[in-house]
């Protein structure tokens, strides 16, 4: 049996909820296949303000980085909105420290759970696509100045950056569908324009077997909507990758639904839902943990090298999704608790259908 040490960072607002609700199903996958996760918790973001003043205090820094993974459920809220500090630092700070220059999300809407989104069932259903969006780089990590009457935020990138998070997008696409669709803002901005030299230099010298396009992001987010079954894997930068990520969110029917994984070239990575803290519900019970949830399956994919156990976690939530147990957001009843639980029951009837070989 192997030990996994898990650093779980559950965050502000729903965080510590569905991260709650990950932990069970790794606990239940663990006995199932016979690992043992520790998990050690510790502060980022609003609540290690509180506690400390400082969003990322250097205990979380060097716990993460000597993990074999982490696990992070969100940050911020209104609270902090005034502060001096701000919960969304430690989150950007800890993408830093750990190197975790690609950000991996994922989604895939099955025929059963097409009719869970607000748009048209037949744009939906079979959506099957991975967006790489950049973590480490661009505007959000360029010079701040602030001034009394002007503010500005520096955009910047280095062909290396552009470079590695490319070689990861065309990787994975070798392994889908072969297409690779990157997204810039090429007409107006100059890191878009390396951007796009960059990428369309390595797809020649390195992957001239994967279809490469290129797309400008303001019509990018508009085929995401009316043809979303049209992309694979989405190659942009970190801001664009931001909205547009949230924008597909919609496609499954809901932001909860979608997980992540945040990996650099070596080391741990970090796993975490695509959505915030959600002020709006936090505390009631009513947050959706299948993003959570996924991010572990996520986690336990590529971090931890247990394909078949993250396999396992997939098929229980797509089970439960199938058989309409779902969370206020996608129109049902369960709480997040419920719902977790409703996971890890399917992980068990999974498990016991497989050792009797029941069809
Ligand atoms: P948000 O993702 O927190 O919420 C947007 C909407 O989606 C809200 O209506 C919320 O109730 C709903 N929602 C989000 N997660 C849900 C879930 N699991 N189940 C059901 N509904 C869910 O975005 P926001 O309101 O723009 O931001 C709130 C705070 O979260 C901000 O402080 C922001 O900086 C922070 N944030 C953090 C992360 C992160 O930690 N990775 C990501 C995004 C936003
Ligand atoms: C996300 C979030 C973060 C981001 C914020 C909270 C800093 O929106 O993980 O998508 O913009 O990267
Ligand atoms: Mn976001």
């Amino acid at each position: 049996p192997q030990t996994f040490n898990i650093v779980v960072l559950p965050g502000d607002g729903v965080g510590p909820e569905v991260i709650a609700a990950a932990q069970g199903v790794l606990n239940t996958v663990g006995d199932f296949y016979g690992h043992r996760f520790t998990f050690e918790e510790h502060l980022i973001g609003g609540a290690a303000i509180d506690a400390t003043g400082d969003p990322l205090p250097p205990e979380t820094t060097a716990a993460c980085l000597a993990s074999h993974g982490v696990l992070l459920g969100a940050v911020g809220g209104p609270k902090w909105d005034g502060g001096p500090r701000r919960p969304e630092e430690g989150l950007l700070g800890i993408r830093k420290a750990m190197g975790l220059f690609a950000n991996l999300r994922p989604l895939q809407v099955s025929p059963v759970l097409a009719h869970r989104s607000p748009l048209k069932k037949e744009i939906v259903e079979g959506v099957d696509l991975i967006v790489f969006r950049e973590l480490t780089g661009g505007v959000y990590f360029g010079e701040k100045t602030r001034t009394a009457d002007r503010a500005t935020d520096l955009c910047e990138y280095t062909v290396g950056e552009i470079e590695r998070v490319t070689r990861a997008a065309f990787r994975t696409a070798l392994n889908r569908r072969g297409k690779v669709t990157s997204v810039d803002k090429a007409n107006v901005m100059e890191t878009s324009r390396l951007w796009r030299e960059v990428v369309t230099r390595i797809h020649a010298e390195e992957f001239p077997q994967v279809q490469l396009e290129h797309a400008l992001v303001d019509s990018m987010a508009m085929h995401l909507i009316r043809r979303p079954r049209d992309y694979d894997v989405i190659l942009t930068e970190n801001m664009f990758g931001d909205i547009l990520s949230d924008e597909i969110s919609v496609l499954g029917g809901s932001i909860g639904l979608l997980p992540s994984a945040s990996l650099g070239s070596s080391g741990p990575g970090l796993f975490e839902p695509i959505h915030g803290s959600a002020p709006d519900i936090a505390g009631q019970d009513l947050a959706n943990p299948v993003g959570a949830i996924l991010s572990a399956a996520l986690m336990l994919r590529h971090g931890l090298g247990l394909e078949d156990e993250a396999s396992s976690i997939e098929a229980a939530v797509a089970a439960v999704l199938a058989a309409g147990a779902v969370t206020a957001d996608l129109g049902g009843a369960l709480g997040t608790r419920a719902a977790g639980a409703a996971i890890i029951d399917a992980i068990r009837a999974i498990h016991w259908a497989a050792a009797h070989r029941v069809q």
